[in-house]
């Protein structure tokens, strides 16, 4: 039975120690990323890669690249979640299907094209921001969708960018912006941890 949205977003807690003999199937795994897929990013850019580390010599490799941290090797798949850069040279690609599905008008969809060329063309700190915000939002759905599976996930922002592309197939646009692992949990995980209060983080403007 799947959660709630709402569920999810309260349960969810960082995991570290995952049973490891625990397998994710193609199916599962397929699942995950069709659903970090439907997040939202600028255009509909969709500038987003996923790695799933889940062979016993790659979560080798990506267990040194993140310093030794454990829940690489123990989790059943590590997705390496990359944002890319050069996003608007294939924005008019991600927008066809909706175009011939009628959900963008054509024109609307030129322009965006044009507005996102002339922003990006040349602006590669503009470039480098949406692949972290798209990558971030595209690992958080991840997160999300693994909970609402009765899975379990953490995010590592902890691994030497290098080691990663020079060990992964990582495309010449892909910058990694996040690993993501996913599991059965151990029982002897912390729980959710505390959080700042409302009124100390909320402003009304
Ligand atoms: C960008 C980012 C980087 C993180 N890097 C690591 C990491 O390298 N290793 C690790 O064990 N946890 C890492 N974490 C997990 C955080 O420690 C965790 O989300 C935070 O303590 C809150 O835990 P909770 O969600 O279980 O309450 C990272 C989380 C984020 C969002």
């Amino acid at each position: 039975m799947s959660l709630t949205i709402l569920d999810a977003i309260k349960q969810r807690k960082s995991v570290s120690k995952y049973q490891k003999d625990a397998v994710l199937d193609h199916s599962t795994l397929n699942e995950l990323i069709r659903l970090a897929g439907c997040s939202p990013s600028a255009y509909n850019l969709q500038n987003w890669h996923f790695i799933a580390v889940i062979s016993d010599e790659g979560k080798a490799l990506l267990k040194a690249a993140a310093f030794g941290q454990p829940q690489v090797e123990t989790a059943a798949a590590t997705f390496i979640v990359c944002g890319q850069v050069q996003a608007h040279k294939t924005l008019q690609k991600r927008l066809s299907p909706s175009v011939k599905a009628g959900t963008i008008p054509a024109d609307i969809a030129n322009a965006w094209v044009a507005a996102a060329s002339r922003s990006h063309e040349g602006n590669f700190q503009l470039q480098h921001e949406e692949a972290i915000r798209s990558g971030s939002l595209a690992a958080m759905t991840l997160m999300y969708a693994a909970q609402g599976m009765g899975l379990a996930s953490g995010a590592m922002g902890g691994f030497d960018a290098e080691q990663i592309k020079k060990h992964f197939p990582l495309g010449d646009d892909d910058i990694p912006v996040m690993l993501i692992t996913v599991g059965i949990p151990e029982k002897n995980n912390w729980p959710q941890k505390e959080r700042r209060p409302v009124e100390e983080i909320l402003t009304l403007a």
